[in-house]
């Protein structure tokens, strides 16, 4: 800081008029203490009217030093909250989507004596190994709200035959959608059901086939089970 005071008062001495500019163009003297620090410009102004420009010129150069350095901390940190949640977007990306069969033989599952989880075994997609293909059951990764859907289809077989297709979504063993579909004049019928849903990681979802229904499927796969995570909560 005495460099610059002393350099000032030399420009003032030699009756020059000392730009903003030129500190801007030949900035060399670092680091530049604060202003305010021993025998400091405020007190070179006093002393001396004449560097009074030169030495506006330092606390303005510090003051804008200082301003842009907050600000480019503010940035710095901004970006690394950015870059958090990003990451985290990405690790939890949930996706899944399955069928009843992957073979391409018409049969059914079902009907039982019990109430079971549908096994879906065909995967399209099962980002993150959500679903199950042993138990049947989507555990859900991360809290948030997700959408789910499913569709089942049925075929009595014949004409006249029994036709029972149903089929609930739910989550934790409590039944949040479901429909029944019971009687002898469709051969064929199918539903679907979507929902949006808030769901908490651990949370079991599964679609459970109630006791003495049944679906049917060949390689064209009527019958689905597709869940996404649409937002993370945080
Ligand atoms: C800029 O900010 C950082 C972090 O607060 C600090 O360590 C550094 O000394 C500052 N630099 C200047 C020139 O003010
Ligand atoms: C699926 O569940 C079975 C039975 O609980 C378990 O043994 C298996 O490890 C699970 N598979 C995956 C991929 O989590």
């Amino acid at each position: 800081m005495r460099a610059i005071v002393l350099l000032c008062l030399l420009h003032a001495a030699y009756g020059q008029t000392v730009e903003p500019d030129m500190f801007t163009q030949d900035y060399l003297w670092e680091p530049v203490d604060e202003p305010s620090q021993g025998p400091n410009a405020d007190n070179a102004c006093e002393v001396d009217r004449g560097s009074c420009s030169c030495c506006h010129s330092v606390r303005e150069m510090h003051r804008l030093k200082t301003y842009f350095n907050a600000s480019l901390n503010e940035l710095d940190m901004l970006y690394s909250q950015t870059i958090q949640s990003f990451s985290k977007m990405k690790d939890g990306r949930t996706a899944f989507s399955v069928a009843l069969f992957s073979s391409g033989n018409f049969k059914c599952f079902g009907p039982f004596t019990n109430n079971v989880n549908v096994v879906y075994e065909h995967v399209f997609l099962n980002l993150g190994d959500v679903y199950n293909t042993t138990t049947g059951i989507f555990t859900v990764p991360h809290s948030g709200v997700y959408s789910l859907a499913l569709t089942v289809y049925s075929d009595a077989g014949s004409q006249g035959a029994s036709l029972v297709v149903c089929a609930n979504l739910q989550v934790n063993g409590i039944v949040v959608s479901g429909s029944t579909d019971s009687n002898t004049q469709d051969q064929e019928d199918s539903f679907t059901i979507a929902v949006a849903l808030e769901l908490n990681t651990g949370d079991e979802v599964a679609v459970s086939l109630p006791a003495g229904c049944f679906l049917c499927d060949d390689i064209s796969h009527y019958n689905t089970f597709s869940a996404f995570l649409l937002y993370c909560n945080e």
